[in-house]
């Protein structure tokens, strides 16, 4: 059986460095469950199917095979597109399936990153991990993230954008972020990856 480890947790956690350095080291598989939406909102605005249309962005979802590749669905313009799309029911509905599938491609372990990963794709995960940080650290990482790329912004316009998505990503009705009961709580405030991939990894190792 495939072990799955569910890594879940808001934007700027440091999750997405996290799953993937730890999938490397566990030599699983890694699954950004972000990029899904991502590519189903990049599919729907190339389309120019309304983000309002929930049938349509369904459509888009149970058609879509594999994630998009390019590093556009990485844009501010997809990243809103992406947590407007991911509100709807349908569409999450018709993404779980081939969340599942990605997740149980690998004969050995897969580590799957998202919001609802240990909530709702895989319930039975063998392993749980809700990784946060503070408010101000996730938005000094993205400020920094976006000042390294020369993207023009102020950390105020970042944590202001940060504390709308947290608040549409909670307080959603569907698969709202919040985490599982049985997950293992890592606040990454003040920690560097390294520290953050050593702890989860000797919590799976050493279970
Ligand atoms: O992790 P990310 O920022 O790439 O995710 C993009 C959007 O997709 C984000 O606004 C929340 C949504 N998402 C989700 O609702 N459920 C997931 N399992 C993964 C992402």
């Amino acid at each position: 059986m495939t072990k799955i480890v569910a890594i879940d947790g808001p934007a700027g956690s440091g999750k997405s460095s996290v799953a993937k350095a730890l999938a490397k080291a566990l030599g699983f598989l890694h699954v950004d469950t972000g990029a899904i939406y991502r590519s189903v909102a990049y599919e729907a605005l190339q389309q120019d199917v309304s983000l309002d249309d929930e049938q349509a962005l369904a459509k888009i979802a149970l058609g879509l095979q594999e994630i998009n590749p390019s590093p556009e669905i990485r844009s501010e313009q997809v990243s809103q597109a992406a947590s407007k799309v991911s509100q709807y029911p349908a569409v999450r509905t018709n993404l779980l399936e081939l969340q599942r599938r990605f997740g149980r491609a690998s004969k050995t372990g897969a580590v799957l990153e998202g919001r609802d990963i240990g909530t709702v794709v895989f319930p039975d995960a063998e392993y749980k991990f809700f990784v946060t940080a503070s408010a101000e650290e996730r938005a000094k990482r993205r400020f920094l993230e976006l000042e390294s790329k020369s993207i023009k912004t102020t950390y105020e316009d970042v944590l202001k954008e940060q504390d709308e998505r947290d608040k549409r990503d909670e307080t959603r009705s569907v698969s709202p972020l919040i985490p599982a009961q049985d997950a293992v709580l890592v606040d990454t405030t003040g920690m560097s990856l390294d520290e953050v991939v050593r702890k989860i990894k000797q919590m799976v190792i050493g279970s």
